[in-house]
């Protein structure tokens, strides 16, 4: 095993995108941010200095930092931020995992522009389960804005109202040819006919789930979330924010030039929401003299198309048998969905949300407050009180029909910074529910230091008595983030093996500012956490 150094700083840098020039946050200069490439096994060292005018934490998507949650990076959970000025070096090793993973900042909406592609080989000598091509591309799928995020996010949660679009999609940062100004630097991948490549697909978007699909071309898929699937072929995928995908691609079309195209899947109804399509070009080497060059369109589906992004996840399993608990000692119901609440003015600016209310999100009720003066991983270790409760509620406080429209005041959530504890070891179900309160939506819910097996889903509401009958519990896929169907249910289990604080959240970053998060407490022993690595020195002061 080798150990990679790396030095990330992050630092404003001039772009120009639609025709304007502006200064993001990148790191080291690029956007987006440098690819990490390392083997199952290896470890990492990576020295991050905060050379921008904003507090800045990095998350490694997927990774499961066993033991070792000082490295996983959220803001206030496992970590106070890197001020400007500052640095911290992530110090963490890669234990059984291979594929496709990602990094980004964990601090408010930083994240925008601050991520990169990080990729798991297997182990020396140890193969890909698949035919792995000689040539691959990471395509990270992403969301521009025309201004500056963090003061998109801050208007959003002063005003109460739903925050700004984003302006562009983008492929590998450039939203490509249907984009003014756009087409000179829309991404393009070479390719001989007949060979076949391996695209490594990240949903980085703030906050749009995407359909991707290249003209003409099927792909098949082999891996999500860094975890292999029963390799099966598609003509379009459905990728929420904090997903990735493996596919295979082989040029046995014509020679000519194809697009790869990604644009919104979005069931929110009356939301205002992007329909514009981005792009990057597939193109074949050696175009015969008299072929056109223009790119032949890809066909997407509608942006409500609900039908075809469940057939698509409804097709991925494990390769083979795993092994799912059976047994469970822990059974959550969580209700996971957005919210309005009532304002006494409704004409105050702060009440921009529909009829005169600010947006809201929750889970079982509860809408996450971030600590502001420490870590909830610190306070937890050390034992500092008052920085949260540990009394999550493993239930909804009051369950009623999830597939209608909800009177307003039936559901106005409290806030809270609260946690639950999962005794070390134990096996735990969740099922998540979307309320449907606000408008029926599919979450994307990421599980921090964990990956899951997704055992079963469906439309309506869940029900204990028959649907566990249907699960499966034979070749389950296993990731790390999953979409809770709009309208729906999606049932996960995993057994408690990582002790720590470790949050899990919508990966839609507007539902994550309204509050849609819990943490959860691993321990092991006695309320200790004996097995926990201690915390490094340079770990950030609060
Ligand atoms: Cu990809 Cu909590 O994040």
């Amino acid at each position: 095993p080798k150990t990679h150094y790396h030095q990330f700083i992050v630092q404003p840098k001039p772009v120009k995108r639609l025709c304007k020039v502006h200064n993001i946050i990148t790191v080291n200069g690029q956007f987006p941010g440098p690819t990490l490439a390392v083997r199952d096994g290896d470890s990492l060292v990576i020295k991050v200095v905060n050379a921008a005018r904003y507090n800045v934490s990095l998350h490694w998507h997927g990774i499961r930092q066993l033991r070792n949650p000082w490295a996983d990076g959220p803001e206030f959970i496992t970590q106070c931020s890197i001020k400007p000025g500052g640095s911290y070096t992530y110090r963490f090793t890669i234990e059984g995992q291979e594929g496709t993973l990602w990094w980004h900042a964990h601090s408010r909406w930083l994240r925008a522009t601050v991520y990169g592609a990080l990729i798991i080989y297997p182990k020396l000598a140890s193969p890909h389960p698949f035919v792995m091509p000689k040539k691959e591309f990471p395509l990270l799928l992403g969301e521009w804005f025309d201004r500056d995020p963090i003061s998109v996010l801050r208007q959003a949660l002063f005003t109460g109202a739903a925050p700004n679009v984003s302006d562009a999609y983008t492929i590998n940062g450039q939203p490509g040819d249907f984009y003014i100004c756009s087409k000179k630097e829309t991404m393009r991948l070479a390719v001989n006919s007949g060979e076949t490549i391996l695209l490594r697909i990240i949903n980085s978007a703030l906050n749009q789930e995407l359909f991707f699909s290249i003209a003409n071309h099927q792909m098949t898929v082999v891996a999500v979330d860094a975890a292999y699937t029963k390799p099966f072929a598609t003509n379009v995928i459905m990728i929420g924010p904090g997903q990735t995908t493996d596919v295979l691609v082989t040029a046995n079309q014509p020679p000519a030039y194809y697009y790869m195209a990604a644009t919104a899947y979005n069931t929110a109804q009356n939301a205002p929401f992007d329909n514009t399509t981005t792009t990057a070009i597939l193109q074949y080497n050696n175009l015969p003299p008299q072929q056109n060059p223009r790119p032949i369109l890809a066909q997407l589906p509608n942006f409500n198309d609900t039908p075809t992004a469940t057939r698509f996840t409804d097709q991925l399993r494990s390769p083979h048998r795993v092994s799912v608990p059976l047994h469970i000692d822990e059974n959550l119901f969580f209700t996971v969905g957005l919210g309005l609440n009532n304002c006494t003015n409704p004409n105050s600016p702060r009440c921009q949300g529909p009829n005169g209310t600010r947006f809201t999100a929750s889970i079982n009720n509860v809408s996450f407050v971030f600590p502001k003066s420490n870590s909830i991983m610190q306070a937890y270790y050390q034992g500092v009180p008052g920085v949260f409760t540990a009394d999550f509620p493993p239930f909804p406080p009051l369950q009623f029909d999830y597939t209608g429209n909800v009177s307003r005041g039936l559901w106005q959530p409290r806030r809270g910074t609260k946690a639950y504890k999962l005794k070390y070891g134990s096996s735990v179900q969740i099922v998540l529910q979307d309320t449907s309160i606000v408008t029926p939506e599919n979450h994307p819910m990421h599980l921090h230091g964990y990956h899951f097996y997704v055992v079963g889903s469906g439309f309506g509401n869940f029900n204990p008595r028959t649907d566990p009958a249907r699960f499966n519990l034979i070749d389950p896929p296993v990731r790390n983030t999953i979409g809770t169907p709009t309208g729906g249910w999606v049932a996960i289990r995993f057994i408690a093996d990582n002790p720590g604080a470790w949050l899990m959240h919508c990966h839609i970053d507007s539902h994550l500012a309204w509050g849609l998060a819990m943490v959860f407490l691993v321990e092991n022993g006695e309320g200790e956490m004996q097995s926990v690595i201690p915390p490094p020195p340079d770990l950030p002061p609060c």
